[in-house]
């Protein structure tokens, strides 16, 4: 079987945080998380199914990887190899229009795409709430990925309910202006951070109470349009999460000096009257909450600090898409 077709996924940026697993190997989440997708940040993934290979291949960025990434790639490609009864090895070829392992989500548009290209390549057809539930189980920030817009990951209760929902297209002056402060590789992964946390934090109960109450309120806010209130409760939500970072054994920080800057930045901003919030994941990188039509303003007055390269402006993003090749 071959297959010619490229899927492209875009990353999201979580406004209410997903940091924790109640279940590693079907990925099931602590809490219910929510999300903004992005349109300048995406992945491009091909796969096939192809009878002549000997094992599966995986290329990112066009250089063949290693045993231990295409093992990654191979299990999650079994989920679709079991149901479509499928026994071929697989080529995989993707392309990350993102820094990989920095903190910018590449883990998500990454799963996401490699799940859209399988779903083509396997002929299963899920439909893309279904296909959710398959790509929560490379990346869980992934399961957000299939939709564009503000998109809630559903805890659930097991394996079929844990998945993704279209909110809101976020068609009302919305958008993300993301500070590069670092693009490298961080040295300890999302998986790996939060399992620490989860196990040793003693801020964790806390932290799960107080998420509810904020994905709770802005869900009504992103309804009602209240921008303000949706930046308010992203910033606090993002900070919560990395409090029980800090209070991890060891503790954990993926600030740098840079990111504490980039945030003084954003608080200035909203002093001078543009309203804009900051939030942070597992990477020193900093992505502010805006209108979209101020986020060419926003980026004037952070290049008095930062480079004009580290300075990226986003729209929300689409659904996961078919691009022909
Ligand atoms: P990030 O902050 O970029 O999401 P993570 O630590 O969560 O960082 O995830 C990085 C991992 O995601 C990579 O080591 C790799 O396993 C996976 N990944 C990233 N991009 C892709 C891709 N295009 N295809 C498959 N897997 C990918
Ligand atoms: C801080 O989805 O990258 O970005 O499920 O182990 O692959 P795994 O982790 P990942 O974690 C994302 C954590 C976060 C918050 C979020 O995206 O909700
Ligand atoms: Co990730």
């Amino acid at each position: 079987m071959s297959n010619e077709k490229k899927v492209r996924a875009y990353t999201n940026i979580a406004l209410i945080k997903y940091w924790g697993k109640r279940d590693e190997k079907l990925f099931l989440p602590m809490n219910s998380s929510l999300s903004l997708t992005l349109d300048s940040f995406y992945t491009e993934t091909s796969v096939s199914f192809e009878d002549s290979t000997e094992g599966d291949v995986f290329y990112l960025n066009d250089a063949l990887q290693d045993a231990k990434a295409t093992q990654k790639v191979s299990r999650f490609l079994d989920l679709f190899r079991q149901e479509a009864g499928i026994t071929s090895a697989a080529v995989v070829k993707s392309t990350n229009f993102v820094p990989t392992a920095a903190g910018l989500a590449s883990s998500a548009s990454g799963m996401a795409a490699l799940a859209g290209a399988a779903n083509l390549a396997s002929g299963l057809n899920l439909d893309k709430t279904t296909l959710s539930t398959y790509a929560r189980r490379g990346s869980g920030s992934a399961t957000r990925s299939m939709f564009g817009g503000f998109v809630e990951w559903e805890k659930g209760t097991n394996n079929e309910d844990s998945r993704a929902i279209k909110i809101d297209e976020a068609s009302w002056d919305i958008g993300m202006v993301t500070i590069i402060v670092n693009d490298k590789q961080k040295s300890i992964s999302s998986r790996e951070g939060m399992k620490n946390t989860v196990a040793t934090s003693p801020f964790y109960p806390s932290w799960l109470e107080s998420t509810s109450v904020d994905l709770a309120n802005i869900k009504e806010a992103i309804l009602a349009k209240d921008f303000e209130q949706v930046g308010m409760i992203t910033e606090s939500n993002g900070m919560k999460m990395h409090a029980t970072m800090l209070g991890a054994n060891p503790p954990l920080s993926y600030w740098e000096p840079d990111s504490v800057r980039a945030m003084q930045a954003v608080r200035n901003l909203r002093q001078s009257g543009i309203p804009c919030y900051f939030t942070m994941d597992a990477g020193p990188n900093v992505k502010v909450l805006c209108r979209l039509s101020d986020s060419q303003k926003i980026k004037d007055y952070l290049v008095q600090t930062f480079n004009p390269e580290q300075i990226v402006i986003s729209g929300p993003g689409k659904d996961l898409e078919e691009i022909s090749i």
